[in-house]
Order: structure tokens, then sequence, then C-alpha cells
């Protein structure tokens, strides 16, 4: 089913993601030789395009013929490149899209520092908007998105922590940025408020059931489909929905252990079998794909308030994707 969801999406949305690979590699234009190297090893190494594509959606599906917004797109792209080199950095991860992650080729230092160029290239493009409230959207993305990743590496092996910690940590880290790109894209098109609203909330339970889906992932997907490895919030004692729920499920022997199988350091594959093996028994695996569809359908009754067309058949099958993902 997933794969059919996939070419379903690509064939609707070819066309744009050639113009934004075009776009991404124009607007990339750093005079510092070392930073086009480091962001082009992230930009350049695939990625789902996610949300430039739902920006430019939002735009269109509210009737937006403005001829801008590939370009405007972009933002949102740089942004979570800039968000990728520094989450990157901070999770101590190897891999991401497939290839070594920056901080592994470069040192750390000067790959945070061509995040912030990532980040201020975002910025540059976000005021040709000449749109206030769309600088206003993005000023709020960064705000949350940074606290969001603080407040998460405080929480590291925080055994803990509660489903709403959890829930308010994956909207800051993840569905502002989504929801932000669905909002832009009905503030470019000069939306009414109603419109505004309805994509913004569409935006926000996408994203809410997006991060579910990359911590479902974590735990049940191989490193060739994700691009990065599996197990990593294990690894990193970053405890998700489908562990929270487990812990809270399982009895005291099962939970002792579970919250061992975190605190350990070192990735111990048989572990890592084990600790899924909870997951299912302990139901955090049904449970959190039960959370996630819930936003899902959230997210398409919200598109029940903007105008049908070609547009908002591609945000019900982006839902959809959402979930039913593999990568
Ligand atoms: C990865 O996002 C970070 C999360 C919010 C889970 P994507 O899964 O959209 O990553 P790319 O852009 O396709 O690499
Ligand atoms: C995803 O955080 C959100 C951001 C990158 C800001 P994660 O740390 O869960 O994402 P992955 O698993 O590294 O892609
Ligand atoms: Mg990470
Ligand atoms: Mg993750």
């Amino acid at each position: 089913m997933s794969q059919g969801l996939k070419e379903q999406i690509i064939e609707r949305v070819k066309g744009d993601l050639q113009q934004v690979e075009a776009a991404l590699k124009n607007g990339l234009k750093p005079n510092v030789e070392l930073v086009t190297a480091i962001a082009s090893h992230l930009l350049f190494a695939g990625g789902k395009r996610l949300r430039p594509l739902l920006m430019i959606h939002s735009a269109r599906v509210c009737g937006y013929s403005g001829g801008f917004e590939i370009e405007f797109s972009t933002i949102f792209e740089y942004l979570h490149a800039a968000t990728l080199l520094h989450d990157d950095v901070v999770d101590a991860a190897d891999v991401r899209r497939g290839e070594k992650a920056a901080h592994t080729k470069w040192p750390a230092p000067q790959v945070v520092l061509t995040g912030d160029f990532l980040l201020a290239q975002a910025l540059t493009i976000a005021a040709k908007t000449r749109e206030p409230d769309i600088i206003d959207v993005i000023a709020g993305i960064t705000k949350e998105m940074s606290q969001g990743e603080i407040d998460q590496m405080e929480k590291r092996g925080d055994l803990g922590l509660t489903q709403d910690a959890y829930l308010k940590l994956i909207e800051r880290k993840t569905a502002v940025l989504i929801q932000g790109a669905c909002k832009s894209g009905a503030i470019l098109a000069r939306a009414g408020r109603e419109e505004r609203e309805a994509l913004s909330r569409y935006g926000f339970h996408l994203g809410m059931a997006f991060q579910m889906a990359d911590d479902l992932l974590d735990y049940l997907a191989t490193a060739e489909q994700l691009g990065k490895n599996p197990g990593a919030d294990m690894r990193e004692g970053k405890l998700t929905l489908p562990l929270i729920h487990s812990l809270a499920n399982a009895p005291e022997k099962d939970k002792a252990w579970m919250e061992s199988a975190v605190r350990e350091a070192e990735f111990d594959p048989d572990r890592f079998e084990k600790l899924k093996q909870m997951l299912v028994k302990y139901k955090g695996i049904e449970y959190t794909q039960s959370r996630a569809k819930e936003h899902v359908q959230k997210a398409k009754a919200c598109l029940d308030r903007v105008p049908e067309n070609e547009s908002r058949r591609l945000l019900f099958l982006i839902a959809d994707y959402a979930l039913e993902r593999k990568v």
C-alpha cells in the first residue's frame, strides 16, 4: 500500500520536485567554499522535500497563481536542513539521508556554522516574501524548534518522561515546522482566516503523525529503508511514545529491563531485538500507530474546509503517506 501511495504522490509532484531542486541549487550561494561543500553534502543527498511540497500545495489549494511558490518553498527545506545538521551533531548520529552525517566528515563546529548559514538563507528568502505574516510564522518556528531540541537534549535519558511531555516535544521539534509550511502557503495565497486556520491545523496534525511514524520507524525499519540507522533512539536514550506507553503497561520486572536497555551506552543488536519484542508485547507499537492514525484522520478532516482541487487531493495522499511511509 505504501508503495502505491508513494508512487501516486511522486506522479503528481515530479514537476514540482524538479523545480524545487533547481531553486535549492540556485538559492545556495554562500561565498565560503567550505559552506557550499557541507551544505551540498546534506541538501543534495536526497530527502523527501516534504516541507516545500506542503507549502507549494497549500498555496495552490487556496488558488495561488502568483508564480513564487517554488522559490519561497525552499525556505522550509533550508530551515529543515539547518536543523538536521544541528540535530545530528546533538544526537551524535552517524548516517543521514543514506550518507555519512556531515559532522563525521567535517569538524562539528564547521557543521554547526553551516547550519547557521542555511538558517540565514531561509530568513533571507522569508524577507523576500514581503509578507509580515509569513515572517512571523518563520520566527515562531525557529524559536519553537530550537527550544524543542534543547528540551529533548535535557530530557535525554529521563526515564520518567511523560506522554504529555513527549507530545509537547514533538510538537515543537517537528510539527511546528510542517504546520508553518502549510500556513505560509495559505498566507502567500492571501487565503481567508478559515482556510489559513484549516491548513495550519492540517499541518499540525500531519506533523504530529509524521514524528510518531518516525519514532515507530526507528524501531521497525531497516537502515536501507530509512537512510539513517534504526535503534538510534534507544542508543540516544531518547524515550518515544512506543517505549513510554510500554513502560507504563509492563510489570515491574520487564519495566526495569526496558529501562536498563535504554540506559546502556553501547548498542547491542540482541538487546534492541528484545526491546522491540517488549514494545509489541506491551502494545507501545500498536498504541503509537493508533495515536498517529488519529492525527492523520484529523489532518484529513481539516481539508473539508479548503477548495476541492488537485492540490487538495495531493494533501490527502500526503496525510495517509505520513503513516504508511517506510522512509
Ligand atoms: C527527518 O525528516 C526529521 C524528522 C522530523 C523526523 P524527514 O523524514 O522529512 O527527512 P528527509 O527530509 O526526508 O531527509
Ligand atoms: C527530528 O528529531 C526533528 C529535528 C531534526 C529537529 P530526531 O532526532 O528524532 O530526528 P532524526 O531521527 O534524527 O531524523
Ligand atoms: Mg536525531
Ligand atoms: Mg528520530
